[in-house]
């Protein structure tokens, strides 16, 4: 299965997609994720995007658009990917498809996940990550059993530095502004399955699982 998950910041995409890893095997590939992890790493690469992404901003399309294009090259890909949070902009979406032809594959579904702004904020001021095993729990929707402690390592729980108020309102803006324009690109393209993101985890889950298997 090759699959995007599109959606504004909080729609659930990363809960969803490693629901999705645990069902059929394949990878996720977070563009978000990778870039925390050379953030962490002070990387070249991390240091360069951490203004962006501090800023509630999209990091350059040349960045990401080179980091997808070497994932989905390797093995794990080879039965499928589900990607989540990339593409984000029309040219990060003409790129894939680009990629995409060069190694003959096709994407199968674009799932859009539909989530009302007031609930985002919400979603993303209560969100959660372990900072061992990068695990999300939301403070009232997906408590942790022991305050501030991972249920699966018992890692330290912390707040991702760009879940601050004005910064989501921020991230909310540029998705409407420059992510928001794929949901009709892919529609044009007969690739969009929209799913009611407004539900519980696990009803959101088979929603999802409903639209991919639909002929
Ligand atoms: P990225 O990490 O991709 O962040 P995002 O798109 O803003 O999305 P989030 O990860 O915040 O939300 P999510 O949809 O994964 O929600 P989650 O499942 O965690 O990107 C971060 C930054 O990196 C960008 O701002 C940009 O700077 C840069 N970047 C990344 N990709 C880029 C690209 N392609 N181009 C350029 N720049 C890029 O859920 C949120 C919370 O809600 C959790 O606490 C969860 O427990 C809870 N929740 C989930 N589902 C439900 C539900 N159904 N009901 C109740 N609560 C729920
Ligand atoms: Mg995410």
């Amino acid at each position: 299965m090759k699959l995007i998950l599109l959606g504004p910041p909080g729609a659930g995409k990363g809960t969803q997609a490693k629901q999705l890893v645990d069902r059929f095997g394949i990878p996720q590939i977070s563009t978000g994720d990778i870039l925390r992890g050379a953030v962490k790493e002070g990387t070249p690469m991390g240091v360069k995007a951490k203004g962006f992404m501090d800023a509630g901003g999209l990091v350059p399309d040349e960045v990401v658009v080179g980091i997808v294009r070497e994932r989905l090259q390797k093995q794990d890909c080879a039965n499928g990917f589900i990607l989540d949070g990339f593409p984000r902009t029309v040219p990060q979406a003409d790129a894939l498809k680009e990629t995409l032809g060069e190694l003959g594959k096709d994407l199968d579904s674009v799932v859009s996940l539909e989530v009302d702004a007031e609930a985002l904020v919400e979603r993303l001021t209560g969100r959660r990550t372990c900072k061992d095993c990068g695990r999300g729990f939301h403070v009232k929707f997906d408590p942790p059993r022991e305050s501030k402690k991972c249920d699966a390592c018992g890692g330290e729980l912390i707040q991702r530095d760009d879940d601050k108020e004005e910064t989501i309102r921020q991230r909310l803006q540029v998705y409407d502004d420059q992510t928001s324009p794929l949901v009709a690109y892919y529609r044009e393209q007969g690739l969009l399955k929209a799913v009611d993101g407004m539900l519980a985890m696990d009803a959101v889950q088979e929603k999802i699982l409903a639209a991919v298997q639909a002929p």
